[in-house]
């Protein structure tokens, strides 16, 4: 079976990764790709984008979106982790497409009422461009077959700050809104990506498997792994945003729970994920009141990297 899908990101080395898995598993059907701020500037992320589109022979529409957070002033790019380019400062070729002419929040309305129930939003960015599209049109809640997102914190913690995750922490109010949307949403967070560790083997393997598009991923790979290596003791890299992805096509690879997300907009704890499970009891309703949706809370994360490899190998 194909899954139609939109996939929203800012690329960044782990979305580079992803951005692979989405152009070149059989089974998906990439009808765009959709850019935010986040790892980088949004031209940067359009930038890089077209480019490994075009580094693996590929044309796909490619729409630029958010700039900055809805409310909250925007936090300099890490470029201690994915390269002040995005992709680990290696040196890049040209790119020689252009940007769709429509928004990203645009393209993403069009493209969900022209295929209603058929396509999955993927988001591994801040999610901004998500919110944009509801407020257009409130309507794409019912014609989007799944909204999957990788972002938040169920039991982990959080990687940018104790509770948040940098994806939420990053547009917590864009975050507020899409998580209870009442669309039927699944949350990939850092519970199931933090268990998941891509290896220079496995890196090899891609590389090999890969081309122009494999040089990219290695290089930027090498940056992004120094980053692992001095600040978490890891040998490897998490790679967060191709678990959106591997849960899509590989779901007997996690376990989940459904229950009632909201997201702290301020404070302390900004930017987290606050999970009710379904059918638990508080001390008032409050964290019960928002839609049920689905969250990820365990995985075989050998399986799921061994999967990433094999899918670029
Ligand atoms: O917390 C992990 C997320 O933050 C990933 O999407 C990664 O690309 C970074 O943006
Ligand atoms: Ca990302």
């Amino acid at each position: 079976m194909s899954h139609p899908i939109i996939f929203d990101t800012d690329p960044g080395v782990d979305d580079a990764q992803a951005i692979a898995i989405a152009l070149r598993h059989p089974e998906l059907e990439l009808l765009g790709l959709t850019t935010t701020y986040g790892n980088v500037d949004v031209e940067t992320a359009t930038h890089n984008a077209l480019l490994l589109a075009e580094l693996a022979g590929r044309e796909v529409p490619v729409a630029q979106g958010a700039a900055a957070p809805l409310v909250k002033a925007r936090h300099p790019p890490p470029a201690h982790i994915h390269g002040a380019n995005g992709l680990g400062d290696i040196a890049l070729p040209p790119v020689e497409g252009k940007a769709d002419s429509r928004s990203a929040p645009q393209f993403i309305v069009d493209t969900l009422n022209a295929r209603p129930g058929e396509v999955t939003l993927v988001a591994v960015g801040p999610v901004g461009n998500l919110a944009a599209a509801l407020q257009l049109d409130p309507a794409i809640t019912g014609k989007v077959k799944r909204v999957v997102i990788m972002g938040g914190s169920i039991r982990e913690g959080g990687n940018v700050t104790p509770v948040a995750e940098a994806n939420m922490f990053n547009d917590p109010d864009a975050a507020a809104r899409v998580l209870t949307a009442g669309w039927p949403l699944t949350l990939v967070g850092l519970d199931v990506t933090h268990r998941c560790v891509l290896t220079g083997e496995h890196m090899a393997r891609i590389e090999a498997g890969q081309g122009a598009l494999g040089k990219v991923l290695a290089g930027s790979y090498d940056f992004y792994r120094d980053f692992y290596r001095e600040f978490l003791g890891i040998d490897g890299c998490c790679p967060h945003d191709s678990c959106a992805l591997a849960w899509l096509l590989r779901p007997e690879l996690f376990t989940t729970g459904r229950g009632h997300l909201s997201v702290a907009t301020s404070g302390d704890a900004e930017g987290q994920t606050i999970f009710a499970p379904e059918g638990r009891g508080f001390i008032e309703a409050r964290w019960s009141h928002t839609p049920l949706v689905e969250v990820c809370l365990g995985v075989d994360g050998e399986a799921v990297s061994d999967w990433i490899a094999d899918t670029l190998a």
